[in-house]
């Protein structure tokens, strides 16, 4: 089997690399396209066996699944480009763009083209976050329709990069809010605690670590015993002891609120 990602820069690159890290697929049959062969290089620098294109029309011929990776007001014209290259009764096409809907893709992909109404292409959105790069990636596929046999083709892939979930398209803003946003609004507060660390005293790269493991810790917590958040803040909030002080001093500053109504924006 063989995937071409057309777009291959932070996003389409970490799939890229993530697929051959993961051994889903052998360096050899993958397939990277981008404008410049400055992007290329650098993925030649980790993953010289990938092959490397600047030409999307010869990158997608005889490729199984094609994932498309550009900017998503890029999207149009890339397919434009390509769609008389692709051959959608054999070709899976997965599109990383956040909020381009499937029947979008579908109605680029299909005007003009002769096929069109005769057969149904198979169309995924796929959205994972920046972790794919370490295999942790919270990834959200969508099909275009329900009862599609390539379904668990695209979720047994993806899932080697972390976690998968099956959603309904009317979830996927939301979704992506909660992970892709939510990635960089989980790096705001390691920051915002590291730097809260250095002025009661603990060294910069130290209070660093000691989030990033506090948090893995937190998540494994819920993770692995299936517990409620709130049950888990319980166990070590001490009436009139130091950590419910602190939490609700956070909570006087507008904590929750201010996540809900940011992951709101991110919806808008
Ligand atoms: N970053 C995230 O967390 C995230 C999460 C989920 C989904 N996404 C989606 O992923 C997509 C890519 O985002 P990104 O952050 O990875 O952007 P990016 O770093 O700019 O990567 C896009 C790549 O597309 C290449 N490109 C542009 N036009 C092309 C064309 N006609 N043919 C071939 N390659 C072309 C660019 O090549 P050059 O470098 O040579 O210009 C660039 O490397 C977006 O649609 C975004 O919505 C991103």
């Amino acid at each position: 089997m063989k995937i071409t990602i057309i777009g291959a820069g932070n996003m389409g690159g970490a799939i890229a690399r993530g697929l051959a890290k993961s051994g889903t697929f052998a360096e050899e049959a993958i397939t990277c396209t981008a404008r410049t062969a400055g992007t290329l290089e650098k993925l030649r620098s980790t993953n010289p066996g990938f092959n490397l294109l600047t030409d999307n029309v010869a990158a997608v011929n005889g490729a199984d699944i094609v994932v498309l990776a550009v900017k998503p007001w890029l999207m149009q014209g890339l397919i434009e480009e390509i769609k008389f290259s692709l051959d959608p009764q054999k070709q899976i096409i997965v599109s990383v763009a956040a909020g381009i809907p499937c029947s979008q893709i579908e109605e680029w992909l299909s005007t003009g083209m002769p096929w069109k109404g005769e057969f149904l292409p198979a169309i995924f959105r796929v959205i994972p976050n920046t972790a794919v790069e370490v295999l942790e990636s919270m990834t959200f596929i969508s099909a275009i329709r329900e009862g599609m046999p390539q379904l668990q083709l695209i979720n047994h892939i993806f899932a080697k990069l972390g976690p998968t979930m099956v959603v309904p398209e009317s979830q996927i803003s939301a979704c992506t809010a909660l992970a892709s946003c939510g990635i960089a609004f989980a790096m705001r507060y390691i920051h915002a605690s590291a730097q809260g660390g250095v002025e009661i005293g603990v060294r910069a790269a130290d209070a660093q670590k000691i989030m990033e493991h506090t948090i893995i810790g937190a998540a494994k917590l819920l993770l692995e015993k299936g517990t409620h958040p709130a049950a888990e803040i319980d166990k070590v909030t001490t009436p009139g002891g130091i950590t419910i002080r602190g939490l609700n001093e956070m909570e006087h500053a507008g904590f929750t609120s201010s996540i809900i109504r940011g992951l709101k924006e991110c919806v808008k």
